[in-house]
């Protein structure tokens, strides 16, 4: 069935941009597998995530994850977005925090999708509790990683585009991806490096120019980060 994302964004609340709503329902329904939600509020990602597992020849299944002390009405219309359209056979709704929920957890994941709470601590908290459940070549994705996020994206720095157990780093509007690796090559690392340089250069006023070495080395990968390239 063709992708209709459109249906499913002008219907439930929230700020996942279209494409945003594009990459993750790109990332799910070419690889299936065990999704873990962080954050579902009224379903918006949730929909989209669920609705690719639908429409793949993968097998998987949503795990969404979130209190729901946000909003009373949140739960119940998460339930009923699901259901409104048509997947709630593929996702498990978990009432309760990300800590809570990790301490249930054994399997390993295979897309980590992270819009909880976006304080710092609670923010690394996430990482630091689920990553270790990423299996490699698993795709990580934060919401907010930006600059109207300034902790999430102190988080991001640190934990992903600084560290060389993730390659292929980059933005989708406000949504920071990478994924896990055993060990990034050097070009790797360079790369993140870039993502992280290019996304300050755009977004922060702290932006910290880079030295011209580093400029040269990573002419030649502008381009390619100009396109996505999760796919
Ligand atoms: C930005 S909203 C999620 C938006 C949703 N992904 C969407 O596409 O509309 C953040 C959600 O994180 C939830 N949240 C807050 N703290 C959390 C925690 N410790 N663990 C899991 N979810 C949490 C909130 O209840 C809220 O519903």
């Amino acid at each position: 069935m063709a992708k209709d994302l459109d249906r499913i964004l002008n219907d439930i609340p929230g700020f996942l941009s279209k494409r945003e709503a594009d990459f993750l329902y790109d990332v799910v329904r070419k690889n299936g597998g065990t999704i873990v939600e962080i954050g579902s509020l009224y379903g918006r990602s949730t929909v989209v995530l669920a609705d690719a597992l639908k429409n793949s020849d993968k097998k998987g299944r949503v795990y969404a994850i979130d209190p729901q002390y946000f909003d009373d009405l949140a739960l119940g219309q998460l339930k009923s977005n699901l259901n409104k359209h048509n997947v709630d056979g593929f996702v498990e709704v978990v009432v309760a925090t990300s800590e809570e929920a990790s301490k249930n957890w054994n399997k390993p994941v295979d897309f980590l999708w992270i819009d909880g709470d976006h304080t710092y601590k609670m923010a690394e908290t996430d990482f630091l509790l689920w990553e270790p459940y990423l299996r490699e070549g698993g795709i990580i994705a934060y919401h907010d990683a930006t600059f109207n996020y300034p902790d999430v994206r102190k988080v991001v720095s640190r934990y992903i585009l600084r560290s060389r157990k993730f390659r292929n780093a980059g933005f989708i509007d406000n949504i920071l991806f990478a994924t896990k690796c055993r060990r990034s090559s050097l070009k790797d690392a360079v790369e993140s490096l870039y993502t992280l340089s290019l996304k300050n250069m755009v977004t922060s006023s702290i932006y910290i120019k880079p030295p011209r070495f580093i400029k040269e080395l990573v002419k030649p990968l502008v381009r390619k980060f100009s396109r996505s390239n999760y796919k």
